[in-house]
């Protein structure tokens, strides 16, 4: 390579190294990520101009523009009409942009573009997902055809979540293990704007599954790491009599109640 070529490639390097680092650090959070409907989500971008002055921070959802910054415009904030977006103004500025009353339709992809000022206008965009839902307000609905079975007998049970957004995933525990998946048929989820999810099983029972005549069966409602709540039934065997178990559990509570009551009375007596 020639030696004029070199000393040209390398003034453009320091050129481009240059007018790249005058915006870095740029990063958008998005807080609460998951967002309840109609509350209110604030994006955060920050950006590190290393001195170069601001030209603008554009907003945008999935490629529409919403909300504009440019500090050298009277106004300096513009927004641009786009239905379902509604922003507060007054929580908004060259840094963040508050959304209020989100609806489902928000979610999706942000962007945040960044652009310096003369002489270098460098830009930069960095994006991340909103994800807009209803929590299930009740707990799974969850039956059982019966309560006492016999071996060999069919166990009926139906679970239905409550209807939410996204609808909600639900698993048959038997006893803390999760029941095979050949066992239980699962319904398209049902709603237009929410969804209900709903599961029925129908398992053979075993002597096994017994543990002193009775089995727990269990229906577990989630939504990712968002939502969990469980619904535990317990179902016995025709044949075993309950379990004394419940008895001396409750004796063993009396005689609690009791020892509490003495441990009151001799802190009251060593108090007076
Ligand atoms: C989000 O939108 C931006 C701008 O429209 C685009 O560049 C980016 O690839 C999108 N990201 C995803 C994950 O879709
Ligand atoms: C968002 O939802 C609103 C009503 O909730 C609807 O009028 C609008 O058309 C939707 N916008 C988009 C882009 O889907
Ligand atoms: C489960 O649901 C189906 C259909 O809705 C119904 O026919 C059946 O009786 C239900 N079973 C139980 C145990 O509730």
């Amino acid at each position: 390579m020639c030696k004029v070529c070199a000393v040209f490639l390398c003034f453009f390097a320091i050129y481009f190294i240059r007018a790249s680092s005058c915006l870095k650090d740029v990063v958008l959070k998005i807080e609460p990520r998951v967002v309840q409907l109609g509350a209110k989500s604030v994006l955060r971008c920050t950006y590190d101009l290393e001195e170069a002055p601001l030209y603008t921070v554009k907003w945008y959802r999935g490629h529409h523009e919403f909300y504009r910054y440019t500090p050298k415009e009277f106004p300096s904030t513009k927004i641009f009409p786009f239905v379902g977006v509604h922003v507060d103004l007054k929580s908004s500025n060259e840094h963040q942009v508050a959304l209020e009353e989100v609806g489902f339709n928000l979610s999706g992809n942000f962007s945040c573009e960044v652009t310096t000022d003369a002489p270098h206008f460098t830009t930069r965009v960095v994006s991340a997902d909103m994800l807009v839902v209803v929590l299930p307000v009740l707990p799974p609905k969850f039956e059982t055809e019966k309560t006492l079975y016999d071996i060999g007998d069919i166990l009926k049970a139906n679970c239905t979540s409550a209807p939410s957004r996204p609808a909600a995933t639900l698993v048959y525990y038997l006893n803390g293990q999760v029941v095979c998946e050949k066992c239980v048929l699962r319904k398209h989820p049902t709603g237009s704007e929410l969804f209900s999810s709903s599961v029925s099983l129908e398992l053979p029972l075993f002597p096994s599954h017994f543990h002193n005549g009775r089995l727990t069966l269990k229906c577990l409602a989630e939504i990712g790491d968002l939502y969990r709540r469980e619904v535990e039934l317990s179902l016995y065997n025709v044949n075993q009599p309950r379990p004394a178990q419940r008895v001396t559990q409750s004796s063993a509570s009396i005689a609690m109640v009791k020892i509490n009551i003495g441990l009151i009375l001799i802190l009251h007596l060593c108090n007076t």
